[in-house]
């Protein structure tokens, strides 16, 4: 496997790379039989799309708010019955993630290294997330983009790891599932490790990670000094 040099720092993506998203799924399909996967799916877009979109019209809200609006669309466009309860019941779940078993395996075998949450998350929820797991001494630094008010892919968003560990870019490991982050983190300058479960096909913007990896466990092995 290919070594990444130079690493100082390691910076991860916080939901799909170390929180397990399943349980909102499974709780969706228990909800709405037959819609959870297509629900799930129009969610995470559409959570997405605002983000992006407020991103480029200079109007960060705090990141649950666009969960939360993702979710009331997409209910309302795949007509499904419910409302506030049913809202309350999937919002509280993404409050709640597990990690990944390879995420809690390997990050007490990186020790060695400096380690940091970058997420689109709010303060309080990655403080949330990473206290209920039990993997908040993991981490050095748990940093926000609420910070800055705007949301990944911006640059400034990625700043913030090189700010808080005084290093150059490319000192930066960053640590991602999703292709937007792979892609964002990569034109910003860091050494971008993409974990890739399930074999997604990257996205044709002429950004590829430095190490593809299908599991959170395989970092050691790439890491070199
Ligand atoms: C995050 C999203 C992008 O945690 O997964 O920033």
């Amino acid at each position: 496997m290919k070594k990444l040099h130079g690493i100082k720092a390691l910076a991860f993506d916080a939901y799909g790379t170390v929180f397990d998203v399943h349980s909102v799924v499974d709780l969706a399909e228990k909800m709405f039989p037959g819609k959870g996967k297509e629900l799930s799916q129009l969610w995470r877009a559409k959570q997405i799309e605002y983000m992006y979109l407020r991103t480029i019209m200079g109007r960060y809200i705090p990141h649950n708010q666009n969960t939360e609006a993702g979710l009331t669309y997409s209910m309302k466009y795949l007509q499904l019955p419910g409302g506030a309860t049913e809202r309350k019941a999937l919002m509280d779940a993404y409050e709640k993630l597990s990690p990944f078993n390879d995420a809690r395996q390997t990050l007490p075998q990186l020790s060695g290294i400096k380690k940091a949450i970058l997420s689109v998350g709010t303060p309080a929820l990655l403080k949330n997330l990473v206290t209920n797991a039990g993997i908040e001494s993991q981490f050095d630094a748990l940093l926000s983009v609420d910070e800055v008010k705007v949301y990944k892919p911006h640059p400034r968003t990625y700043q913030l790891a090189t700010d808080k560990f005084g290093l150059q870019r490319h000192e930066i490991g960053f640590v991602t599932s999703n292709y937007f982050d792979v892609a964002g983190a990569k034109a910003f300058g860091f050494q971008v490790i993409w974990i890739n479960r399930n074999s997604a096909l990257p996205d044709e913007l002429g950004l590829t990670p430095d190490a593809e990896l299908s599991s959170i466990a395989q970092i050691p092995e790439i890491l070199s000094n």
